[in-house]
Order: C-alpha cells, then structure tokens, then sequence
C-alpha cells in the first residue's frame, strides 16, 4: 500500500471534562475509501473534527498529508484544510446564497482566481455532481439528495485530495441514497483522492468501503477490508452487524 496520508496516533480528548476519544488510532492510506462505523455518540463526528484540526487532542498525534497537525499555528493549518474537502451531515449550505455562490465559496475565500474562472470551475464541478445549470437556483428550492451533490460540489471545489463524508445518506429515501452512493464511488475514482466515511448504514458501508474502520466508546477496535469486517469474530463488531439491541455493549 501507499503511505499513510492520515494518521491518528493513540488520540485522547476529553469534551467539558469527558472523555470521547480514548486511545483512537487510525491509518488512512492515499487513495483508499476507509469507512468509520460504529454506534451513535461513539465518537465518529469528533474524530472527523480532529483531522481537521477543529477539535485538538488533549495527547496524541494527528498527522494529515506529512505534517503534524495539532503542532501547527493557525496559516499552517489552513494550508493543510485546503486539501480537505467536506460533507457534513446536514450538508451545511448557506441559504441566503445561490447554488453558485455555495460552490464557488472557498474558491472566492482563498484564491485570486478571476470570476470568469471560478464561474468556470463551479460549472464544471456541478456537473460533475449531476447538478449543471443549477447555479442561480437557492438551497431552499432544493430536495435533500439535491443540497447534499451540491455540498459535495463545494466540498471538490479547490480539488482537495482528500474528502471527509460525515453521514452523507443519512434522511433520505433509498432511491437518492443509491444515487448518491454511486457519485461518491465515482467521484472517489475519477478525483483520485482518499475519502473517509463516516456511516451507520452497513450497505452503505460495504459498498463504498475498501476498507471499514469499527469504533466503539472512542476508540477503533477492529480495520479491516469488508470481507474481513463480516468474517470478524469481535463480539461487537459481529453484534453491530446482526443488529442486535445493546450491540456489543460491556463486550470489548
Ligand atoms: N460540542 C460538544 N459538546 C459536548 N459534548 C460533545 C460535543 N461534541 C460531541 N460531544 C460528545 O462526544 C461524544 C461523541 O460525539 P460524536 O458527535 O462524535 O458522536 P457520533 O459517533 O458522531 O454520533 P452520531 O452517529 O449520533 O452522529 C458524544 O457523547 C457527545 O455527547
Ligand atoms: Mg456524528
């Protein structure tokens, strides 16, 4: 495999004297598509803010693309978010803004780029999304699985290599879930970037996954490719999968 591009090292944080991440560690390889499942409230929104240096560690490392990330001052670290595009669970759009404006917010926000060119790249990563034409339309006159393809065209706005998805199917109906599933596989293979995945849905997870990453109660406790996931003999992981009420609770 490649190197790491993500690597959480033995990660402790603690929120208003709590702890949540208890020991996490995580290597994320350029190019794979790593899923984070495990339950509600286990920690898995809090991980995706570590590596993006919004939350820091209380102990730990959080290496993102060769640098250290909890060491940084703050222009560092903004150099190293460019490379991170993100979903996040209620896909985030500004509503008093257009589509384009939402899609063309980083590019205006960081780049010098002329507007006849950012209007060029908005264009094109809308309908990269399946949205083309969309830019004068408002968030408010969209469906759900619209505003998520349209957070996702904000999200590749600065072509980052690496793509953070914080529940991205999450309240919608099966039809728009497998739309969307199949533009993130798509965009994940013809971006060429790493995705990280962030998910309870356990089809959505073995169809996107090249590898699954369980967390429970702040930490990972079994990687594995999707194969090795279903075969996992971890009495947690094997009551996540069957569904079982409590899954896995006191067993690990
Ligand atoms: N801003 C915050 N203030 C206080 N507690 C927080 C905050 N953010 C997270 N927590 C706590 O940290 C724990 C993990 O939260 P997190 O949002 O990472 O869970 P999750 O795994 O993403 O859950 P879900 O699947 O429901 O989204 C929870 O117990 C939550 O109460
Ligand atoms: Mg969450």
């Amino acid at each position: 495999m490649n190197r790491p591009i993500i690597s959480l090292k033995d990660v402790h944080l603690s929120i208003d004297g709590k702890p949540v991440l208890k020991g996490l560690s995580l290597d994320i390889y350029e190019g794979e598509t790593m899923i984070i499942m495990g339950r509600s409230g286990c920690g898995k929104t809090v991980t995706l803010k570590v590596i993006l240096g919004l939350l820091k560690p209380d102990s730990g490392e959080v290496w993102v693309d060769g640098k250290e990330i909890t060491k940084l001052d703050q222009d560092e670290l903004n150099e190293v978010r460019k490379k991170i595009g993100v979903l996040f669970q209620s896909s985030a759009l500004f509503d008093s803004l257009t589509v384009g404006e939402n899609v063309a917010f980083m590019l205006n926000q960081h780049t010098d780029l002329p507007k006849e060119e950012i209007k060029k790249i908005v264009a094109e990563k809308l309908a990269l999304v399946g949205m083309a034409g969309t830019e004068d339309m408002k968030p408010a006159q969209l469906s759900g699985g619209m505003r998520k393809r349209v957070g996702l065209a904000r999200a590749i706005a600065m072509n980052p290599k690496i793509i953070l998805y914080d529940e991205p199917t999450t309240a919608l109906d099966p039809i728009t879930v497998s739309g969307i599933l199949r533009l993130i596989k798509g965009l994940h293979d013809k971006l060429g970037v790493t995705s990280v995945i962030v998910t309870h849905d356990i089809p959505s997870a073995f169809f996107l996954g090249s590898r699954i990453a369980m967390m429970h109660d702040g930490r990972i406790i079994e990687v594995g490719s999707p194969e090795e996931i279903k075969r996992s003999e971890n009495p947690f992981v094997k009551a996540f999968l069957s569904g079982e009420p409590d899954a896995g609770e006191e067993m690990v």
